[in-house]
């Protein structure tokens, strides 16, 4: 059989693989891409091409117009529930087997690592399921959305919190807002003692989750990005593998069984 560029590239990012024992895997919304999710950036398909963030994503959008915004991430969250975990992501399960621990630090708020059984994720930006009250934050169970699943797009009035009364919002985190100190302590000691960082689809243009890469280089990591467009990390990546995730991490863990597992070679 005859060796391809994928082949290569799956070669060179598991012989640096080999013999890390401690893996994060950072991934951002190119990782859903496949499963149906649309990223954010993304020139034509990217959600704030038809979108503007500034109308649906601070929490000054919400107090002018919260069932726009109520609306809007009901939209979402229903699409999510629709979709399904892609290959790549049982890929990371499935190489995550023979690491000491293999962490996934994600910007995406849709819950797919999880669904797919990763055990060891890190929401950086909150979830799209999580619901809260706007002024005090009490949570608020979804399953009180009883409509969720067939709720039309368009404008939806958030519902009162039923201890406080203030509206319900999303639990992401919006433009302007800190990230969950939790969430970035753990995800920094993770990038912090890890071998290697396996960057998944994000632009790395949004802080403070897009420090975590040049951290884990200021350590010693050695990083490997997969996205099919050059990022301000690919020029730093020891390999930068131009190629999507459903394609390249289903490659990698094959690669790196091959390593594991010589006779098991084509
Ligand atoms: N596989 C891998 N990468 C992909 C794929 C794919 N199938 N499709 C697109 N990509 C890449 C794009 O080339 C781009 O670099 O995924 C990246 C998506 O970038 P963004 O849309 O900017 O998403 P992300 O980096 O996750 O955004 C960060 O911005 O709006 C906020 O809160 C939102 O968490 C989000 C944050």
């Amino acid at each position: 059989m005859r060796a391809t560029h994928a082949d290569a590239d799956a070669a060179r990012a598991a012989n640096l693989l080999t013999g890390a024992r401690r893996l994060v895997v950072f991934t951002g919304a190119g990782m859903s891409q496949e499963s149906g999710v649309p990223t954010f950036r993304d020139a034509q398909t990217g959600l704030w091409a038809s979108f503007n963030p500034e109308e649906l994503a601070t929490p000054e959008a919400f107090r002018r117009h919260p069932a726009r915004v109520f609306g809007w991430y009901l939209w979402r969250a229903r699409l999510v529930r629709t979709v399904e975990p892609h290959a790549g992501y049982a890929a990371l399960v499935h190489l995550s087997a023979d690491l000491e621990s293999c962490v996934v630090v994600t910007q995406n708020v849709d819950g797919l690592h999880q669904r797919a059984g990763s055990s060891d994720v890190i929401e950086l930006h909150g979830r799209l399921d999580a619901f809260r009250c706007f002024d005090r934050g009490h949570p608020f169970d979804a399953s009180r959305l009883a409509t969720l699943g067939s709720l039309p797009e368009g404008d939806v009035d958030p519902p009162p919190c039923p201890t406080c009364g203030s509206p319900i919002r999303p639990g992401v985190v919006w433009f302007g807002e800190m990230l969950p100190a939790d969430a970035v302590a753990r995800a920094n000691d993770a990038v912090t003692q890890c071998d290697a960082l396996l960057v998944v689809g994000t632009s790395g243009l949004v802080y403070p989750a897009a420090e975590l890469p040049w951290l884990a280089l200021d350590r010693g990591a050695k990083l490997i990005e997969v996205n099919p467009t050059p990022t301000p990390f690919s020029s730093r990546a020891h390999v930068s593998w131009r190629a999507t995730a459903a394609t390249a991490l289903p490659a990698l863990a094959q690669a790196l069984e091959q390593r594991a597992n010589p006779q098991l070679q084509p």
